[in-house]
This record gives structure tokens, sequence and C-alpha cells, in this order.
């Protein structure tokens, strides 16, 4: 089954995912690599037509963890580069693999997939989602809170398709969500509803008490006209932490990024316990392993 957009992951599918994910970390936890056999003989096809590290390499390091084989191309080298329709290479690299990940810099429509004999994983397409990024916060998040928790999110909410996807999952549970971005990055409207504005204050008026803070860098690629709006003056400081004290965050709160940073999160800030960002791209790796047994249908081996 494809993962394509996170309205269509259902909760017990989340569970699953979560359930494997969590094996996977615990095997990891005593002897590093959760090497098993259980994907032998499988391939996976890393389809990225446009830059990535964590996302590309979480999806290598979860198959080769399960025993499979991981098959990679990009948009340089591929076919695509000569004009072939998204479709064809997809239809050609299901003769090659069991199951693709695809990374690319357009808006996705499920419709246009729906005769790819094997399972597709939207690794992030244009400014539309990035489904497999929101399950890893949300088990991320669920390490600290398990329920009734308060989120900021920070940044540039128009072209940060983790938050697209995050926010939405979020709003099927007991959570209470805050944001704060430029005018000209606001969330699409179709999801503006599922949050509330932190307004100006926020540092004074949200930091004190929520319990996770989740950064975005500004995404000038995804911005069409460079000269109006093509940068956020003051961007790190009205809507980053690259003037705050880690004080006036609780002791217990977290703060998260799905990274490539800019200047938003300052470097030391790393050294906080409360910083989660590198645990996050960690978690990558065990919640992928989850995702991919889920659309392999591989059964967990506890
Ligand atoms: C994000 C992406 O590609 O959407 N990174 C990621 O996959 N972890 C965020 C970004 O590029 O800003």
């Amino acid at each position: 089954m494809n993962i394509l957009k996170i309205f269509n992951v259902s909760e017990d599918r989340i569970q699953k995912i979560f359930a494997s994910a969590n094996v996977a970390k615990k095997r990891d936890d005593c002897c590093y690599h959760p090497i098993t056999e259980i994907a032998k003989g499988r391939f996976l096809a890393n389809l990225f037509f446009e830059p990535s590290t964590r996302t590309r390499l979480s999806f290598d390091v979860a198959m080769k963890s399960l025993g499979g084989e991981v098959i990679t191309v990009g948009k340089q080298n591929s076919s695509v580069q000569k004009g072939e329709s998204l479709n064809d290479t997809l239809m050609t690299v299901a003769q090659y693999a069991d199951a693709i990940v695809l990374r690319t810099s357009e808006n996705i429509n499920p419709d246009n997939f729906e005769n790819i004999p094997i399972p597709i994983i939207n690794a992030g397409d244009g400014d539309g989602e990035h489904p497999t990024q929101a399950l890893i916060d949300l088990y991320t998040i669920r390490n600290y809170f398990k329920e009734h928790f308060s989120i900021l999110f920070l940044g540039d909410l128009k072209y940060g398709r983790t938050i697209h996807s995050l926010i939405q999952l979020l709003s099927r549970y007991d959570c209470k969500i805050y944001h704060r971005c430029p005018d000209n990055r606001k969330l699409p409207i179709g999801l503006r509803g599922l949050s509330e504005d932190a307004e100006s204050n926020w540092a004074t008026r949200i930091f004190p008490d929520v319990d996770v803070v989740y950064c975005t860098r500004e995404q000038t690629e995804r911005v069409a006209d460079m000269t109006s709006g093509y940068r956020v003056p003051g961007y790190r400081t009205f809507y980053g932490l690259y003037d705050k004290q880690p004080n006036i965050l609780k002791e217990d709160a977290i703060v998260m990024h799905p990274f490539p940073r800019g200047g938003e999160i300052p470097k030391h800030w790393d050294q906080d316990h409360r910083a989660k960002y590198f645990e996050q791209a960690k978690n990558g790796v065990y919640v992928r392993i989850g995702i991919l047994m889920d659309v392999l249908e591989i059964e967990c081996p506890v």
C-alpha cells in the first residue's frame, strides 16, 4: 500500500509502524545495527529528484538493516532529464524493485499513480507533503509526551512540507497547536483552521508553557519571484531561536527541526538537553524500518 498523503495513513497502520520501530530501536540499543534478513532478496528504489541527506540515507540504512538491497537514481542521471514522464519512469522502476521512495520538486497527485503495481512512498513532494517525516516527528514527540501536549510551529509554513503533514497528523490527537510565521509564509488555506496564531509576543506568551518547539528553515528555493519576499528580514529572530536564551523554555520541553537548518537554531543549542533534532534524524531509521515493513508486508519478528 502507498504512503503518499498522511491523511490516508490509518491509526492502525501507525501503531504497527511504531511497534516495528520500537523493535528496531531496542535492537539498536544493544548491538548498534538491527541487522536481520527479513527483506533479503527485496529491492528498494530510491528516486530522489531533489537534494536529500537524511531522508535518502535513512531509507537506505533502513532497507539494508532489514537485509534488503537499495538502488538509487537522481534527476541528473535518469531519463527524466531527457523528458520522460514521471509515470513512465515509475512504471519502469516497478519492473526492477519491490517498492519506490520518491522525492519530487513538483506536487504529486496520488490518482496519477494508480497504474503503478508496487508501493510508492512520498519522501517529499514540492511544497506539498512529507508524510514519513511526520511519522518520525510524532514518534519522537511520543517518546516524551504521550498525550495532552502543546506544540509551536515556527517559520516558513507555506513551503514547509514536513509541517503540512505533521499538522494534519497532530490534529487527530489531543494536543494544542500554535504557529508563528511571516505574513508571506502562511499555511496553505486548507490547513489554517488547525492551529492558533501565537502572535508576535510568542516568545514571552507561549515559550514558558509549550512542550514542543518545532522550527523550520526559510525555503528560498521554492520562492518563484526572486525579487519580492525572497528573504524574510529577521527570520531567525522573529521566527526562530536565534536570540532566545534556553532558560525561557520549560525544563522538560523539546526542540525539534526536520533539518537542514539555517540560522534559526544557533549551534550552541545543540548542547542543550532539550535539543532533539539529531535524535529525530536517528529515529528516521527506526520509523522507516517500520514503514518499509508495512509497505513490503513483512511481519514484525518479535
Ligand atoms: C525537509 C524536506 O526535505 O522537506 N527535510 C527533511 O526531509 N528532513 C525540510 C527542508 O528541506 O527544509
